[in-house]
């Protein structure tokens, strides 16, 4: 009888206790496995002591497809089965501003997938740069534009649509067209182009982005520009112009608007695997970027726990953003680490 209290309360301890995966970095590089990682995974899905499953949510600053496909190829390198109710990247929390715009502009990504990321948030009236450059290539004096664009594209007279917001769901592809346009529509009365408002910062349409990452890690060497430098470049350019400063809003890791939908998203996946919406007590932020997985989780009040197999290449923790419930060398020994203190 003993031994069954003992294991009813490491079940009750069990369900108290989630995971908060960031991706890049801790689970993968790219489209690179971490091992650790799948090993990691199989514990939580069940091949642990108490054989029941552990709850664990993702949560990454990438961007630039649905999350349908994403999860699918993820789940191919991870060899598990990932859900897209438990999955959140840098624009998912977006999908809530398509009720308060009709016309919008979507920037960044590969060729139109973001438009395609839009039209799944139930955005109603998307236009994209390209769409801009085919109804007037002077718009962007330096960019060639192909054929094969301008056949994909969906030109229309854009001097008769007010543009209501501006969405940057991804890394720009080309800096000089997007902020050209960008900087076209702040400055324009109410996002027609065309038209620069003798009172812009009155007549200025919104801007979201969806992370502020200044630097992201990838084949090359150093690590190459992101959005957040993406940003501060319209700032500083937008500031010169106009001589206002730019308001703007940032989604993704560290921001307090994504940790707050992160809440919500562990909230239904904690009813789905344990059949009660109540959020764990002991909640574990794994990341491997202290200036956004760890500094957001702190400020959440989340346990988190800091890998060295991705941007954090420091000593015994990070200076800056030190993680509090440690560093570890992997999302394995996390894993292993925080179910021995909680079980
Ligand atoms: O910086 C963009 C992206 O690669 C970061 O992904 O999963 O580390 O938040 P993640
Ligand atoms: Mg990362």
């Amino acid at each position: 009888a003993q031994l069954q209290d003992l294991s009813g309360d490491k079940v009750k301890a069990a369900k108290n206790m989630a995971f908060v995966f960031d991706i890049d970095g801790v689970l993968v590089h790219g489209d690179r496995l971490i091992p650790e990682g799948k090993r990691a995974l199989e514990i939580l899905n069940g091949d642990n002591e108490l054989g029941i499953k552990i709850p664990h949510i993702f949560l990454t600053n990438g961007s630039g497809k649905p999350e349908k496909p994403r999860v699918d190829q993820l789940s191919k390198i991870l060899n598990s089965p990932i859900s897209t109710d438990q999955f959140i990247q840098s624009h998912t929390p977006m999908r809530a501003l398509a009720e308060y715009y009709n016309t919008v502009l979507v920037v960044g990504g590969e060729g139109y997938k973001c438009r395609e990321v839009a039209e799944q948030y139930g955005f109603n009236d998307i236009v994209v740069p390209n769409d801009i450059i085919a109804w007037d290539p002077t718009i962007a004096p330096y960019r060639v534009f192909t054929d094969a664009e301008r056949a994909t594209s969906r030109p229309r007279d854009f001097s008769q649509v007010n543009i209501e917001a501006i969405m940057v769901f991804s890394d720009s592809r080309d800096y000089a067209t997007d902020m050209q346009i960008i900087m076209d529509l702040l400055r324009s009365e109410k996002g027609r182009f065309g038209t620069v408002a003798k009172d812009p910062d009155s007549q200025r349409i919104p801007i979201y982005f969806s992370q502020g990452d200044m630097l992201c890690p990838t084949e090359h060497p150093i690590p190459r520009m992101s959005q957040g430098t993406f940003r501060i470049g319209l700032e500083a350019m937008y500031k010169a112009l106009t001589g206002v400063d730019l308001e703007r809003t940032v989604y993704g890791k560290p921001e307090l608007a994504t940790y707050k939908y992160a809440d919500e998203v562990m909230a239904s996946w904690m009813e789905q695997i344990h059949g009660d919406e109540c959020l764990p007590s002991n909640i574990y932020m794994v990341g491997d970027n202290p200036a956004s997985d760890i500094v957001g989780g702190n400020m959440y009040g989340w346990n988190t726990c800091l890998v060295r197999t991705g941007v954090f290449q420091g000593g015994d923790n990070d200076e800056v953003n030190p993680a509090n419930f440690g560093v570890f060398e992997n999302v394995l020994e996390v894993v292993t680490t925080a179910i021995k203190k909680e079980l």
